[in-house]
């Protein structure tokens, strides 16, 4: 039986779901949270669907373990992979997935031109192809995958001329194009809006759906009577399957913590597929 002082369950392939969390700290500081990042097996973007179902549902079932009230699928690429067959796996268990925001670009663009960046695997999956069919009418939409932008977060490097080449190489044909929006189809983007903004000009508006996905995992907790509003803020549990002293040295660099020196704990990826 799920009580409201549970935590929330939240995972990605790396550091990306890191810029949910970030959201859901704003906005709900009372509730706790698990945080799993698998950085043993990312990036996920060029995977199977078949691999992001494997590694999604071990780490599903480890969160589930640490008595998760919610899982918040903090990743747009397994997401698009195995949000439906977690649902299907975990009939029981509220998740909250990511899904491109195609729909509030739409909404806005004053030109009709959108830009998203995604994974690859995001893009091919049904879900990207059902929000483009469903808010997609009438704009134009640009995509680009970011080859080895997902690295370069995963080492921390948020304004190294590599990375800004990257976004160079994906934004410049787009912006030739006249896009005046953005949107950010992978987690781990948000953490290179700065940079985004600077090579796109004040102009062009950056979409960062985590603050929409939080408002979303506040709706789910409300309905199901499991938020949690009592006083003492809420704690944070950071496990990865890579290398935890790597990820304890970016935490500061994308969280903000302040001094408090977060510990990560590191979790063998064997035993998450094994699960
Ligand atoms: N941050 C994830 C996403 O939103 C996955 C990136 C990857 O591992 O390729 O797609």
């Amino acid at each position: 039986m799920k009580s409201l002082e549970n935590p929330i369950g939240v995972f990605d392939s790396g550091v990306g779901g890191l810029s949910v969390l970030r959201a859901m700290r704003e906005q709900m500081p009372n509730e706790s949270v698990i945080y799993f990042g698998d950085q043993g097996h990312v990036p996920y973007g060029p995977r199977s669907m078949e691999e992001i179902q494997k590694f999604s549902e071990g780490i599903t079932r480890f969160l589930l373990e640490q008595n998760s009230k919610l899982i918040v699928v903090a990743c747009n690429t397994a997401s698009a992979a195995a949000l439906k067959y977690l649902r299907g796996r975990f009939p029981d268990v509220p998740f909250v997935g990511m899904e491109p925001a195609v729909k509030p670009a739409a909404e806005t663009t004053k030109t009709g031109k959108v830009g998203v960046l995604a994974t690859p695997a995001t893009f091919q999956g049904a879900l990207y192809a059902s929000v483009v069919e469903r808010f997609g009418a009438g704009v134009e939409l640009f995509q680009h995958t970011c080859p080895g932008l997902v690295g370069q977060i995963e080492n921390g490097e948020l304004d190294s001329m590599s990375t800004r080449r990257i976004l160079e190489d994906a934004l410049t044909p787009m912006l030739e194009k006249n896009i005046d929006t953005v949107v950010l189809g992978c987690t781990h983007y948000p953490f290179v809006i700065p940079l985004i903004q600077e090579i796109a000009g004040e102009y062009v508006r950056v979409i960062d759906p985590a603050p929409a996905v939080s408002r979303q995992v506040r709706r789910l907790l409300e309905a199901k009577g499991l938020l949690n509003e009592a006083g003492e803020t809420g704690y944070t549990e950071f496990f990865t399957s890579g290398d935890s002293a790597a990820m304890e040295m970016l935490l500061p660099k994308l969280l903000g913590v302040g001094g408090d020196v977060q510990t990560v704990n590191w979790v063998n990826e064997l035993e998450i597929i094994l699960r």
